[in-house]
C-alpha cells in the first residue's frame, strides 16, 4: 500500500534540509527519511564515490529510484537531494504531495558550504558553480513547491517554525 508523505523537503545542498527535516519530523511526531542516506545505505558507498566511479547520470538514475521508493513507502518527512528535481518524472511524482522548498541566496550558499569536497558538484570555483546551479534549478524548485521558506539569516528552529506556518 502506498503512503502519502506528510512533507517533502527540497532545495539546494547545504540549505539545511536534513537538520530542518529532523526538527520538523520531531515537531509533527512523524518519522524522517533522507533519500541521500537511503542511497548511501543501499549502495554501500558515499555519494561522492558514485559520482567519481560512475558519473552524474548514473547517480541520477539511482536517485530517481530512491525518491520513488521513499515517496511510496514513507508517511513522515522526506528530504530529497538538491538535484532530485532535475528529473521530470520526479517532479511529476511530487504532484499531490506537500512540498516545502527551503531557499537561500547564492552568497548564503557560498558562506554555508565553502569548499566542501564531500559535495562533488562544488569542488571547483564554488561561487560560479553556485550561481549556475541556482539559475538552472530555482525554477524547478518553484515549479513543484507548495510552499517556499527562505532560510537566509534564520536558525534551523526558525526555519522549522516558518515551514510549519507555511503548511
Ligand atoms: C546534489 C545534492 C546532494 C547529493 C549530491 C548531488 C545536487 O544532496 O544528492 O551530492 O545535485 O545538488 P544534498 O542536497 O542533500 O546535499
Amino acid at each position: 500500500m502506498s503512503a502519502v508523505p506528510a512533507i517533502v523537503l527540497i532545495g539546494p545542498m547545504g540549505v539545511g534540509k536534513s537538520t530542518v527535516g529532523r526538527l520538523l519530523a520531531e515537531r509533527l511526531g512523524v518519522g524522517y527519511r533522507d533519500t541521500d542516506e537511503d542511497i548511501v545505505t543501499a549502495e554501500g558507498r558515499a555519494i561522492a564515490e558514485i559520482f567519481v566511479d560512475e558519473g552524474e547520470d548514473a547517480f541520477r538514475a539511482i536517485e530517481k529510484r530512491a525518491v520513488r521508493t521513499a515517496l511510496a513507502e514513507h508517511e513522515g518527512v522526506v528530504a530529497l537531494g538538491g538535484g532530485a528535481v532535475l528529473d521530470p518524472d520526479t517532479r511529476a511524482a511530487l504532484a499531490g504531495h506537500r512540498v516545502v522548498y527551503l531557499s537561500m541566496e547564492v552568497d548564503e550558499a557560498v558562506r554555508r558550504t565553502g569548499l566542501n569536497v564531500a559535495r562533488p558538484l562544488l569542488a571547483v570555483n564554488p561561487r560560479k558553480q553556485w550561481r549556475e546551479l541556482m539559475e538552472a534549478r530555482r525554477h524547478l524548485y518553484e515549479e513543484v513547491a507548495t510552499a517556499v521558506v527562505p532560510t537566509d539569516g534564520r536558525t534551523p528552529e526558525e526555519v522549522t517554525q516558518a515551514a510549519l506556518d507555511a503548511l
